[in-house]
């Protein structure tokens, strides 16, 4: 009998839909490959709906959500919605009570993709930030005294856990562990200023780091690492940082490996289930022209079908991707690549089944 996966699939706005028709097709061309079956349920969460319904999320999707192997996200964002509805409503409340705590964001540049860094090839750019996904700056704590008035105060308190820090850092140990590239773990913070925050952060790290010898540690400051990233990103192989760093850094670094277009992520709770998304938007200009780059919803899927435990299919997506980038694909830009959207969903499917 053959693995079968339920994946509860979110495509959301914009051009959301449209990359994830193309990553799924990848997904069904690894499964007829690997020999594992997938079963699909959409939801039609987002901006479109909430704009119809007034709901953000019915109370009871986390209880449904639960019974998911993994969730397939594709953009989230509506140009007539507010700031911060969704994002805070939809994706952040995902994440939040899923207690997806890793916001996993693999950093590579891909042969043929035109990178920004005079002189740095593939070989220079391949390390994974692991972000702090549920604390720090996004909890929400803090307020408004006196609003609206000469006095007025607003505070965002930064909430660090010693659990929340050291079971993301300890993920990001064991991640540093089993990609045997480096066995270099650096931890991005500001000690000279956040006294407080990351000083519980370094004392986790290194406490933890005891467990792992054959891990070498380093530090940087969040400023410093963003030098870095642009000067000698070959010096890198596992970040781990908290959730706001992690958030700017990984821009960065999505603009180092060649733009969003071929950037993805995942939020992973190791115990429970884990979403995953490119990191693009929902693009709302290019929806419905086929001409958005479905290369980022792609290797989210890869990012997924590790996350089950299907190494090879997992690996069989990031490798056609690199073929395409290699053989095919011109730019990454939508509009730019030469082939529709569709296309490159059937280049990428045809080469993982091949
Ligand atoms: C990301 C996004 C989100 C974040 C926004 C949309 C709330 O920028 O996934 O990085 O800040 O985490
Ligand atoms: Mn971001």
């Amino acid at each position: 009998m053959s693995k079968t996966y339920k994946i509860a699939v979110i495509a959301g706005d914009g051009t959301g839909p449209e990359v994830v028709a193309e990553g799924t097709k990848v997904l069904n061309a690894a499964a007829r490959k690997y020999g594992f079956k997938l079963d699909y349920t959409s939801f039609d969460f987002g901006g479109e709906r909430y704009l119809k319904t007034g709901e953000l999320l019915p109370e009871t999707i986390f209880d449904d959500l639960r019974k998911f192997d993994a969730i397939y996200l594709g953009a989230i964002g509506h140009p007539e919605v507010k700031p911060g509805v969704l994002e805070k409503g939809i994706l952040l409340r995902m994440r939040f009570e899923l207690d997806q705590y890793i916001n996993l964001r693999p950093v590579k540049l891909f042969p043929g993709v035109d990178c920004p860094l005079k002189n740095k090839k593939p070989e220079d750019i391949d390390f994974v930030v692991v972000r702090e996904n549920t604390e720090g700056l996004y909890t929400g704590a803090g307020g408004f005294l006196r609003k609206g008035t000469p006095d007025e105060i607003a505070t965002q308190v930064s909430v660090n856990t010693r659990k929340g820090a050291e079971r993301c850092i300890r993920f990001a140990f064991d991640l540093t562990k089993k990609r045997n590239k480096a066995h270099k773990l650096t931890l991005c913070g500001k000690t000279n200023v956040l006294t407080y925050a990351f000083d519980l952060w370094e004392r986790a790290f290194y406490e933890v780091g005891k467990e792992y010898p054959g891990i070498k540690t380093d530090y940087a400051h969040v400023d410093a690492i963003t030098m870095w990233f642009v000067k000698n990103p070959e010096w890198f192989d596992v970040i781990v940082t908290d959730n706001l760093f992690g958030d700017i850094i990984t821009d960065l670094g999505a603009m180092i490996q060649g733009g969003l277009g071929i950037a993805a992520g995942g939020n992973i709770n190791p115990k429970g289930v884990s979403m995953f998304e490119p990191m693009g938007g929902s693009a709302p200009k290019y929806k419905g022209k086929n001409v958005i780059n479905p290369l980022a919803a792609i290797l989210a899927a890869g990012l997924m079908l590790d996350n089950l435990g299907e190494a090879k299919g997992a690996e069989a997506v990031e490798k056609a991707v690199m073929e395409l980038t290699a053989t095919k694909i011109k730019g990454l830009a939508a509009g730019s690549m030469g082939y529709s959207t569709t296309e490159v969903g059937d280049m990428a499917a045809d080469i993982v089944g091949r």
